[in-house]
């Protein structure tokens, strides 16, 4: 089994003892009130989902991770995991008491040791993370709306918020772990995406399954931009795929609680370092990955891998290019696999697969299988009706 990052998996969840010990501590004067971004973070330490990170980031870290996509210890580490308040609710937090984290119903998710606050600087922090520092950027504007401060320390968590939905692929690091152990397999392939699956996607995955024993479709469950496919239509797409065309010994589907930063190539190695934790061997990046706009070059996420030693990251990246239907190979092909020419190939992307959707236009085979542009057609009829 492949070792957590940094070789220990991270739990943040508090025994009855050191909850009574923390109680005793907290400061009640001063109560942060949590986003679901925040939630969403809190969630995956303490899961040991961000393993080694035990809460959020302190300024050698954050600045550490800005310049050279390493934590301050030296393992690598590409995005910040900062936990954002204004100035007025940081002036009245002392360093080095603990501090109340509570979500939209008022209850107590966590405690923070706050080791540090500090002030940061947005522009820099959006050209090293997302490389612009333009607004129409999802990841930008989010970050330029955050609070002016990042509190920096551990955390404790008392009670993760609760989650109604999709309670049947929940499923903690530890124990997808132990499902990959109890299925023998040695080598397991993480497929991460935001989108309703279509043909490309398929394929990759085939692709990597002819090499790994299993695979393990993470699609992200957290906050995704306005127009991305709400999570409960795209886990009925996934659910269809693997009922008619895997064989379902071979995938676990499980859904992932982090949100959509958007920051491609950075992107990339977060989401491959989360992967690993889980338990996967091998991480999927295909064209664009975590990609938004024009932001990035189609293969950007893939060259940044490049910049780290194999050992550094354990986890093997599986690169595929664009992927396609190309009508005289009579199926599914890449750049690296079809010899033809662009005029007989079907380019997919999730972009093309949603402006047809908003048109009403029902995608053909080629494009996304008919289970899943049927899921897709009622979800747009729906929405719009
Ligand atoms: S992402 O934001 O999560 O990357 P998406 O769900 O569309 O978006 O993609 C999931 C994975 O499939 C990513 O690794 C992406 O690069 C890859 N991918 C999507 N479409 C294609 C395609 N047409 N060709 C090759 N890879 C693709």
């Amino acid at each position: 089994m492949i070792r957590p990052h940094g070789g220990v998996l991270i739990n943040r969840i508090v025994d009855s003892q050191k909850k009574k010990e923390i109680l005793d501590k907290l400061n009640y004067s001063v109560k942060i009130l949590l986003n679901k971004r925040h939630i969403s973070d809190i969630e995956m330490i303490a899961q040991g989902a961000f393993s080694p990170l035990k809460g959020f980031m302190c300024k050698k870290d954050y600045e550490s991770v800005l310049k050279d996509m390493r934590l301050s210890s030296g393992i690598v580490w590409s995005l910040p995991i900062t936990l954002d308040v204004n100035k007025e609710v940081a002036n009245n937090i002392k360093e080095g008491e603990f501090v109340f984290l509570k979500d939209e119903d008022d209850f107590l998710v966590a405690a923070l040791k706050v080791e540090e606050k500090f002030e940061y600087d947005k522009k820099k922090e959006a050209i090293l993370v997302y490389r612009t520092d333009d607004e129409k950027h999802p990841g930008v504007a989010r970050l330029y709306s955050q609070g002016e401060v990042y509190l920096g320390g551990e955390i404790f968590v008392l009670r993760l918020t609760e989650h109604k939905d999709f309670a049947n692929y929940r499923f903690t690091p530890k124990q997808t772990r132990e499902i990959f152990k109890t299925k023998n397999w040695r080598t397991v392939v993480g497929f991460q995406t935001r989108n309703p699956i279509h043909r490309a996607h398929e394929y990759i995955i085939k692709c990597a399954l002819e090499v790994v024993d299993g695979v393990f479709i993470h699609p992200i469950v957290g906050e995704t931009k306005q127009d991305d496919i709400p999570a409960e239509v795209r886990i009925k797409c996934y659910e269809v795929l693997i009922e008619n065309y895997f064989p379902k010994d071979r995938v676990v589907l499980c859904v992932n609680p982090a949100y959509m930063r958007y920051a491609g190539p950075r992107e990339a190695i977060f989401h491959a370092i989360v992967r690993k934790n889980y338990g996967c061997t091998h991480f999927i990046v295909g064209r664009d990955h975590a990609g938004v706009g024009n932001y990035y070059g189609p293969y950007d996420a893939q060259k940044i891998f490049y910049e780290f030693k194999p050992e550094e990251l354990e986890i093997t990246p599986l690169f595929f290019e664009n992927t396609f239907y190309c009508m005289k190979c009579n199926g599914m092909a890449s750049y690296k696999t079809c010899p033809h020419t662009d005029n007989d190939r079907i380019i997919l992307s999730g972009t093309k697969v949603r402006k047809m959707l908003q048109d009403e236009e029902v995608p053909p085979v080629e494009f996304t299988r008919p289970e899943i542009a049927n899921i897709l057609i009622d979800y747009t009829k729906n929405k719009l009706t």
